[in-house]
């Protein structure tokens, strides 16, 4: 199967995902669209791509496609998914899924009346090193996994980017750093633990736009099960993730994109496990392999977790005050 891609939304990550599915070899991007003709032109050009669309309805009516990835603002994921199901097409979705639960529910059904394929493009989930962090973990190479400490924290300079018409500082576009980095701290608690939180604390300190600029999450997994995460737009810090179990400890160095990891254990030397170059290419041939095997989720990144997650994120913007402009409650 070569599957033909369509893209919506024409901003920074489009070209990423195109480049992964190059590499896959299994696909391509046949049509771009956005709500700016002149913008999905300009990446038609960069790319190569065979069409370009003003609109994404055009888009979804004129072409044949077999799948389509959404790469728009978090505040459009909903609407967009939603028009591509409609149309009966299945969607792999950008992080943060939705602005919230309530989205993310409503989305769900659909693609789940509709049986047709999502899910959400948690890409880091695939990369070569987490599928060995999981085998490691399945394994109990560390024993018991008790604690996680995980952080994604990016500098963003006080400039243009930290204006409300950026995506990542903007209320109406849902930025913010928990849906925008924040998000893959909390679902590598989920897959680490491998079920959802039951208790759930944080903290936030709010850009002057009235969004997350540094945030941080305390979450419970039952039975002395922890993880303590941090995001932040306001300082660089090592992207490290920590998991300690009862006999060991495997630190992830830049855990979103490593190719290593560290086991280190009581009366052993510290042992070096080398991966795979990270890249979109892996998530993107899960969905293929779904769509071949007449799958509608993907068994490493079911739509329930995608939920779980979303509620967890709704739970501290709710203990922070931290509402999206329409959101209702
Ligand atoms: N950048 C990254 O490194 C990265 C990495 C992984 C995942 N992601 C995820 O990918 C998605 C897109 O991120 P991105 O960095 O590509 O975003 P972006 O370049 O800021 O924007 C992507 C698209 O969103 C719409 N958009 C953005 N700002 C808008 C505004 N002010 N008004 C109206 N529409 C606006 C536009 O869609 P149209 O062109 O259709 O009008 C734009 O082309 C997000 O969910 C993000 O979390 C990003």
């Amino acid at each position: 199967m070569s599957a033909r891609w369509g893209i919506i939304g024409c901003g920074l990550i489009a070209p990423k995902f195109f480049q992964g599915l190059e590499t896959t070899g299994e696909g391509t991007v046949v049509a771009v669209a956005s709500k700016s003709i002149l913008r999905a032109k300009l990446l038609q050009k960069k790319l190569g791509v065979p069409k370009a669309y003003g609109s994404y309805a055009k888009m979804l009516d004129r072409e044949k496609l077999d799948a389509v990835y959404i790469a728009t603002s978090h505040n459009y994921h909903f609407e967009n998914a939603k028009l591509c199901l409609e149309h009966g097409l299945p969607v792999l979705v950008e992080k943060a899924f939705t602005r919230n639960a309530a989205e993310a529910e409503e989305l769900i059904a659909l693609a789940r009346t509709q049986n047709l394929f999502c899910m959400e493009a948690m890409w880091t989930r695939f990369n070569p090193a987490t599928t060995k962090l999981r085998e490691l973990i399945a394994e109990g190479a560390i024993g018991e996994i008790k604690r996680l400490k995980a952080e994604f924290c990016v500098k963003m300079p006080p400039s243009i980017k930290t204006m409300p018409w950026n995506r990542m500082y903007s209320p109406r576009l849902a930025g913010g750093a928990l849906l925008d980095i924040g998000v893959y701290t909390i679902a590598y608690a989920g897959m680490v633990f491998g079920c959802v939180p039951t208790r759930i604390g944080g903290s936030a300190k709010m850009a002057w736009t009235g969004v997350d600029k540094t945030s941080e999450y305390h979450l419970d997994f039952g039975q002395g099960l922890r993880a303590d995460l941090a995001a932040s737009f306001v300082e660089e810090r090592p992207r490290f993730a920590v998991i300690t179990g009862t006999h060991g400890i495997i630190r992830v160095p830049y855990f979103s994109r490593t190719d290593k990891l560290t086991i280190i254990r009581a009366s052993r030397a510290p042992e070096i496990i080398k991966c795979g170059p990270s890249g979109f290419e892996y998530e993107i041939r899960e969905v293929h392999r779904c769509l071949r095997e007449g799958l509608t989720e993907s068994p490493s990144m079911p739509l329930d977790e995608t939920l779980g997650i979303m509620r967890t994120m709704d739970t501290l913007r709710s203990q922070w005050g931290m509402k999206y402009p329409g959101e209702a409650g």
